[in-house]
This record gives C-alpha cells, structure tokens and sequence, in this order.
C-alpha cells in the first residue's frame, strides 16, 4: 500500500474525515484493540516513548482509552465518552510536546500493523480511509515547532 503522510504546517488543521463504516465492520472492536496494543507496543520501543506513561500500569490504561476512543470514532459504541468524557483530543495532547518529527515516528508505527490487516483480508478501501484519518488528524495533534535543523 502507498500509505503517504501528509507535509504538515504548524498551526493549521486541515479538515477531517472520519474512517468509513466498512473498516469497524472488517477489523472489529478486538481487532481495533489489537491494533493499539500493537501501535503502543511499537512507541514503547521508539524514540517517542518518552511521551508516553512510564509505569507499566498506567501505559496499559493507556491502551484502553485510545481503543476506546477509535472504536468510537470508527462509529462504534461511545466508549470513550463513557469512559473519559468529551474527546477534546487537541486540549488532552497539550501537556505533551508533540512535534513534526514526533508526528511522523508516531505515524510510520502505523504503518506495518496497517499492512498486517491487509494481509488478514482487511480491503484497502478501508485501511486507506483509516490511514487517512490517521494522517490527517494527527497534524492537528502537533502543539510544538520543529527545531531548527529538522523537519
Ligand atoms: C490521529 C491522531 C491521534 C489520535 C486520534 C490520538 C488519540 C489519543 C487518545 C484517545 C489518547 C488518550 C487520551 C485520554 O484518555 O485522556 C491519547 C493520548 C496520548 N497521545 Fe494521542 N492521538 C493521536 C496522535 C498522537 C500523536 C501524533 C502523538 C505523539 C507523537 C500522541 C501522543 C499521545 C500521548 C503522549 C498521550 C498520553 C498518554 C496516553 O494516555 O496514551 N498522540 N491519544
């Protein structure tokens, strides 16, 4: 697959599509479940880890809330604002320092586990309209200037 990522500009949000019906229905909420753990499992061994929760218990909760979240966005059960309340995903990234480069690592983690439904039987259509959810609104999630000598 030609999972592209998109040149982001800091400080603008370009619109957002959420991930087609059909991608819930082929990978289903355990398949969703199973993506992020594998997705966190991957930044734990990145350079980006440091972001993210330190103590294994809370790294796990993490887990849950982020499936949690794309279930419900991928137009499954409310999970999340069940669980967390109103998404307000831009306002929940602020504590960290997100930027380009973060971006991109956090993106490229995506991209095997992606090619791995592919291979399960999961359709293209599906995966490049998650992928493109991904790419998208990832840009609104960068708060933080590329330092100078890179991106
Ligand atoms: C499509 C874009 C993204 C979505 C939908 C997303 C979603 C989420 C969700 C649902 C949470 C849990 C919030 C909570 O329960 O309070 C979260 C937390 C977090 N995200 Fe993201 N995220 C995105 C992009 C990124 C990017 C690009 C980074 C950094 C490179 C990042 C870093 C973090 C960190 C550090 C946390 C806090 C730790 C945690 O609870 O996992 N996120 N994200």
């Amino acid at each position: 697959m030609d999972l592209n990522i998109t040149q982001a500009e800091f400080g603008v949000r370009p619109p957002v599509s959420k991930p087609i019906p059909e991608f819930l229905l082929e990978v289903g909420e355990e398949g969703i479940r199973e993506l992020i753990s594998k997705h966190y499992d991957a930044i734990k061994q990145s350079d980006i880890y440091h972001l993210f929760p330190q103590d294994d218990a809370e790294f796990k909760q993490a887990k849950v809330n982020s499936a949690d979240f794309f279930i419900q966005i991928c137009g499954g059960p409310k999970y999340f604002n069940t669980n967390r309340g109103a998404p307000q995903m831009v306002g929940r990234h602020a504590p960290f320092r997100i930027d380009a480069k973060a971006r991109i690592t956090w993106l490229e983690l995506y991209k095997p586990l992606l090619e791995e439904l592919k291979d399960k039987g999961v359709t293209e259509r599906s995966l490049y309209s998650f992928w493109r959810y991904l790419d998208i609104f990832s840009i609104w999630m960068i708060n933080t200037p590329a330092k100078s000598n890179e991106i």
